[in-house]
């Protein structure tokens, strides 16, 4: 079971050492007001998300966090990044955002559906080729794609992708959050399972056509809601995906 102490220093990223000093000032209470002064209290997982104030700040005290952010495009999925700006940056409010991952990975210029998660377990189950978590991309193209061959598609490095799902759409039917350029003159659904570097911009290259924006629009059952702005998180429950 959680200690209050372990709990707090996961929760406000510090050491469990400075979450006791915390604790030993008085500093975190009840959400009925009392002092909670026992840096070894057990919080039993039902607790959780467990309500306290931190200098009179009200904190749910978690032990695991799932999120799902619309990645803009021109930021790396990383952690951290010389170059670019990073996804993982625009998280910084999110709940316990020194310990999440990212489930996968999208392109800088893709936009999107992204999951980060504390939970190693839970992230490798959903990254595992045998699972096969479907994930389903709006795409603007240049121009229409031609019909995959009917004995399935070999990408150029000898990759074959697992396509599910693969279909025109009209420009008014794609994800608002797919950002399409003006010269865009087709638009398209995609679904795939498992994952490879560049796979659908490379596999609309293969069908003689050219990615010019790419939006992960879902990721198993959770879709991108359209009301979530670019560079906007929310908390998930692991059953969503
Ligand atoms: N396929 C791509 O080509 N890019 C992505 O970011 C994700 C899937």
């Amino acid at each position: 079971m959680p200690r209050l102490d372990a709990l707090l220093a996961l929760n406000l990223a510090c050491s469990k050492t400075k979450a006791r000093d915390v604790i030993a000032a008085g500093r975190v209470r009840a959400s009925d007001g009392a002092a909670l002064a026992d840096p070894r209290l057990e919080v039993p997982p039902a607790s959780l998300p467990f309500a306290v104030a931190v200098d009179d700040e009200p904190l749910a005290l978690v032990a695991v966090a799932h999120v799902l952010q619309n990645k803009p495009t021109g930021c790396v999925t990383a952690l951290d990044d010389a170059r670019h700006p990073t996804a993982y940056a625009l998280l910084r409010d999110a709940p316990l955002f020194g310990e999440l991952r990212a489930v996968g990975r999208l392109d800088l210029d893709t936009s999107g559906l992204l999951i980060w998660t504390t939970e190693g377990t839970w992230l490798q189950r959903l990254t595992h080729p045998k699972r096969a978590v479907p994930r389903t991309y709006h795409a603007a193209l240049t121009r229409p794609f031609q019909p995959p061959p009917a004995a399935g598609l070999t990408l150029e490095d000898g990759h074959r992708p697992t396509i599910t799902a693969l279909a025109p759409i009209p420009a008014g039917d794609a994800h608002p959050w797919l950002r399409a350029p003006d010269e865009a003159g087709a638009f398209a659904t995609i679904t795939v399972v498992g994952g490879a570097y560049h796979e659908v911009r490379r596999i609309f290259a293969a069908l003689d056509s050219h990615v010019l924006a790419l939006c992960r629009v879902a990721f198993g059952r959770l879709a991108l809601p359209p009301e979530l702005p670019p560079g906007g998180w929310r908390a998930i429950d692991p059953g969503d995906v």
